[in-house]
């Protein structure tokens, strides 16, 4: 038995060392090792041994295999070690090559929008509240004196939910719920998506993004709404746009005004892009309909306010030259990567 095990572990410490690869390797350690291998069969044999010599043989048999196994390790360290080294050598690895860098995504280009007017508005200390998506009538309708008559109303423009709850088609009902929460003085602002029953073409989507404004105090003016829309054009479009202030009707304010700045192709000299006027729409504001004062218990002879709204699409379109609004929801790389 002793000898039996001394030539099986020198067969096996030869075969180890002169294994030429990780295979190879495997191969005689199932041939040994494994299940039916040799030593394992030649150890299960142990029990026949006598109980003089059991001990004896069986504490030998451990170290034998023991040492083999350890042999093995080593030996496939070395071989991994060597197939590295050599790969190297054969220039299969070009160490000098620039690592593969993962590509780094930025936010879309209508939350930059969004981000950045906010921040001017921040500045001027105006809040940043939030409303529902999912609304009632009451709140983007009646409370902003949008008559149950008004073309807006109508099933081709609302996308109506089930009973008496709509898609809002706008931020203004925002402006309701924060004047029901709050007393004067308030300045706040809204972002968010809204919703109208179009169908999708280069200037519309059914979805789409607005900012609203709200002024609130007891000595608020029209001339306040001229000075804050006015910084607002500066910061975001540029030092050298003006802004004109055209008479407009909205049922929640009045007057109403629809506010334009010239057209950042031409300077305001008539162009393709603004139609030849000079000038481009941004946005609708006007000062607090009484009415609307009346739906959330202010006394509009103690306030005044002023309110306004955008569409935020639009806004970055004319800001960068884009001509189609589409090209915001078709997620094509080569369109986002540009911001
Ligand atoms: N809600 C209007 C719209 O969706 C935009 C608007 C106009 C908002 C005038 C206002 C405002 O707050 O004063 O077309």
């Amino acid at each position: 038995m002793e000898s039996q095990l001394e030539s099986l572990r020198s067969r096996m410490m030869s075969e180890i060392s002169s294994a030429s690869g990780l295979e190879e390797l495997e191969t005689i350690q199932v041939r040994y090792l494994g299940r039916k291998g040799s030593l394992t069969s030649l150890i299960r044999g142990l029990g026949a041994l006598s109980e003089k010599e059991k001990p004896r043989i069986g504490r030998l048999a451990n170290e034998t295999k023991q040492s083999v196994q350890r042999a093995l390790r080593e030996r496939e360290q070395e071989l991994k070690k060597k197939l590295s080294g050599s790969r190297l050598q054969d220039g299969l690895f070009d160490v000098t090559l620039p690592g593969q860098r993962p590509r780094v995504g930025h936010r879309h280009p209508v939350t930059l929008t969004l981000e950045e007017i906010i921040g001017v508005f921040a500045a001027l200390g105006f809040s940043l509240e939030m409303g529902p998506e999912v609304e009632t009538e009451y709140y983007n309708f009646d409370a902003l004196n949008i008559p149950a008559d008004h073309p807006a109303r109508d099933m081709q423009d609302t996308l109506y939910l089930n009973s008496g709850l709509v898609l809002r088609t706008h931020t203004s009902p925002v402006q309701i719920r924060v004047m029901e929460k709050k007393r004067p003085p308030i300045r706040m602002i809204c972002a968010g998506k809204v919703y109208r029953a179009d169908t999708a073409d280069a200037s519309h989507l059914p979805m789409f993004h607005q900012i609203e404004g709200l002024m609130v105090d007891r000595e608020v003016s029209f001339t306040d709404l001229k000075g804050i829309l006015n910084l607002f054009v500066i910061r975001y479009f540029g030092p050298r746009v003006k802004t004109r202030f055209r008479a407009s009707f909205f049922p929640f304010t009045e007057p109403s005004a629809e506010v334009d700045i010239s057209c950042l192709v031409c300077q305001g000299k008539g162009c393709q892009v603004c139609g030849g006027s000079g000038w481009l729409e941004i946005l609708g504001a006007g000062m607090v309909d009484p009415e609307v004062f009346k739906a959330v218990g202010y006394d509009s002879w103690k306030y005044a306010g002023f309110a306004f709204g955008m569409g935020i699409e639009r806004i970055t379109m004319l800001r960068h030259g884009i001509n189609d609004i589409r090209l915001f929801v078709e997620n094509d790389m080569r369109f986002l990567r540009q911001f």
